[in-house]
Order: C-alpha cells, then structure tokens, then sequence
C-alpha cells in the first residue's frame, strides 16, 4: 500500500543530496574534531564550514552558532543560561509553547529561582502585544521572553521583529523557539532584537538529532552540558559531525528552494482548506489559518461523534499519516494544551487533527485524503 504522509511538522524525510553530503562523514572521514592529526583537521574544518553556513543563511556572526543535539536541547540551554548567567529572575511564556519550554519553565518556577507569568492569547491565538508590555512594566525584576516563532500545532506565526522590539524597549531577554521557522523563511539576525533561537535539522529534511542554538554575541553564557571543549567551551561531548554537515546541508537546499517550496506547500495547504470546507461542512480550523500562520501547517477541527473519535486510526489504518491536536499519554488521548488554550472550553467537542505539508506532497494526496476523511465521517 503507497502510504500519504502529512505529518512534516512531526518530522521531515532526509533528503538524498543531504544524505550524499553526510555519507563521507560517515565513513572515511571519521576523525574525532579535537584531534590535532589531519583526521581530525579535516573534520573540525568541515564543522567550521557547516557554522560558517548557518550563519551567514541567519545573516548571524559564525561565532553566534553552537551546535546541539536539536531543539529540545537549545531550549534548555537558553532558558537555563538566562536564569543561572544572565540575572533573569522573571519569565514570560505563553500557554502554547512547545513543552520543551513550558516544563523548563515550570521547573525553573517550582524551584523558587524566577517567578512565571503565561501572556494572554488573542482570539486568533496570538500573543496578545499589549498584555505582554502591561507584564513587563509590572517590573517584576530581569525578564525572561520565551514565545516561539511558530506554533506547532496549528501553526500561528509571531512577529518576532515586533516581540523583539517590545522586549528590547524594556531590556529583556528574549529567546524565540524558532524550530518550525529555521529552514522555511528567512532570517536577519543581525537585524532582529532576539538572544537565542534554535533549530532541529529534522524538521527542513536535515538529520534528526542535531539542532542549533543561535547565541547573540551581546551576552555571555554558561555551558549547559560541560565536560570537554568543544563548540568554543559551550557544548561538551564529541560532536555529531555528520549530523552537523547534514544540518547546514539542508538548510543550504531549503534556503536555495525557498521560493518554489514555499509556493507549493501553501498552495497546497489553501487546497485542502477548500477541499475541505466544500466537502466536509461541519470542518472548522484552529488557530489564525488564513492570516499569521505557517505554510506548512493546517489544523482542522471535526465534531467530536464516535466515527471522529476513531479517524486518526482508520486514517493510519488506510496509509495516510496525520497527526491528531493530543498527546498519547499511557494510550489515553488527552486533549493537546495548545487546543484547549486557543478553544476557549469547546476542545472536549472537537477532535482536531494536524496536516502538515512538505515538497514532496501533491494535490492528488490531498484529494485522496478529503475523500477519505469524508468517507470516514
Ligand atoms: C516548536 C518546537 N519546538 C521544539 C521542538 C523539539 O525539537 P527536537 O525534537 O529537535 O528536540 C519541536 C519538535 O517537535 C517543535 O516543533
């Protein structure tokens, strides 16, 4: 059975020419990067080219990238260096971030070393602008910011220039979960008030287990993982070198195809909005589909019935690979935090389900996918 998988916000496949790039590192040029001999020069000039790449597609300085082992990581630094290095003793969150954020957060805030405030959404899902300065002004000591760039689930997009500006005006810190961004739109770092943003090479068809973590060169940090020198004393451990090659690999193909692959997948989002609301008139859609939102994303709520509760599994049974707005907690679906925060109550009456699209996806799978969800309902 050919099998339909709308599920790159989860993860995207490798893609050959990043695969072709990486394979020499994973075979005769395997040479540890600390080591002085030629094996391992040739290994530490190809991390150091794999920097030079990042940075300049960032528009960042090379030395403002450290490599990580992917975004959950550079979250954890981030937030840590924040509290621990740069005097933040305030954190301002949302209640839709990315549980590599809220549960850093919650556990910096159970320990008693920084007070938590969550900002308050607008209708549409977004950060609400003028909440988020009334809690800065409270001057509740050095805040921390932490908002991602763009919500996983249903794909509401920040403006980061007009966060950044806000936090800078009250001299916050301000980190950016940028990991659904990096390798889908541009970045200017150089001209964007921002600390940290991270990225995961897994999510622009790169590797899985290798990410970065963008460092702006005004602050100083601490490592989060210490141990040996590398990555300039920032990252303990022996580097994920073909994984780095593979990182900057993909984000130099992702940023080259840019225009093309953006047109498409939104083309192709849009497409089945369409699709759906013509076919399946009970279908609503969570978050700010048609405004602020990411091409790639199209979260799509249906009535909650006994046939709904079973699609993601009759949807896996017929080849198609979605994934549903819930955690699967110990086999139990409980409803997805970011759902019942921007669903004001009714998230026990829907079952929302995530599409997410890649190059590599078509117009015929949408249709394919429609038919089913209608046959389905
Ligand atoms: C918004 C966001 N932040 C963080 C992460 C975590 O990234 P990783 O799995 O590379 O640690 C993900 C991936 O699921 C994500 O979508």
């Amino acid at each position: 059975m050919s099998r339909i998988y709308f599920d790159n916000a989860a993860t995207t496949a490798l893609d050959p020419e990043v695969l072709e790039a990486m394979m020499p590192y994973l075979t005769e040029k395997f040479g540890n990067p600390s080591a002085i001999h030629s094996y391992g020069r040739e290994t530490k000039m190809a991390i150091e080219n794999a920097r030079k790449t990042v940075a300049r597609i960032l528009n960042a300085n090379p030395g403002e990238i450290f490599f990580t082992s992917g975004g959950t990581e550079s979250t954890n630094t981030a937030i840590t260096a924040a509290i621990r290095d740069l005097g933040c003793t305030h954190i301002i969150t949302s209640p839709i971030e990315h549980h590599a954020t809220l549960h850093t957060t919650e556990s910096y805030a159970q320990k008693g070393l920084a007070t938590l405030d969550h900002v308050r959404l607008t209708d549409k899902g977004h950060i609400d602008l003028n909440h988020l300065e009334e809690l800065l002004a409270a001057n509740k000591g050095r805040t921390l910011v932490t908002f991602m760039h763009a919500n996983n689930e249903v794909g509401n997009l920040m403006d980061i220039k007009a966060v950044g500006e806000i936090c800078h005006n009250f001299d916050a810190i301000f980190h950016s979960d940028t990991v659904q961004t990096v390798g889908h739109y541009p970045f200017d770092l150089k001209n964007t008030y921002v600390h940290f943003i991270n990225g995961a090479g897994h999510k622009f068809h790169g590797p899985k287990g290798v990410g970065m973590l963008y460092v702006n060169e005004s602050i100083s940090i601490k490592p989060y993982i210490h141990g040996g020198s590398q990555e300039r004393n920032m990252r303990a451990g022996t580097e994920n070198l073909y994984g780095i090659v593979g990182f900057a690999k993909a984000l130099e193909l992702a940023t080259a195809r840019y225009e093309q692959d953006s047109k498409h997948i939104d083309g192709l989002k849009h497409y089945m909005a369409e699709q759906l609301q013509a076919k399946i008139p009970q279908v609503n859609f969570n978050g700010d589909t048609n405004g602020r939102s990411l091409y790639t994303v199209l979260n799509a709520s249906f009535p909650k019935t006994e046939k709904s509760d079973m699609m993601l599994f009759n949807l896996d049974m017929a080849g198609i690979c979605v994934s549903g707005g819930s955690a699967c907690t110990s086999g139990a679906n409980a409803t997805s935090h970011v759902i019942s925060a921007i669903c004001n109550g009714t998230s026990d009456s829907i079952v929302p389900i995530r599409f997410s699209f890649s190059r590599h996806n078509t117009k015929e799978e949408v249709d394919i996918v429609v038919e089913k969800l209608q046959e389905l309902l």
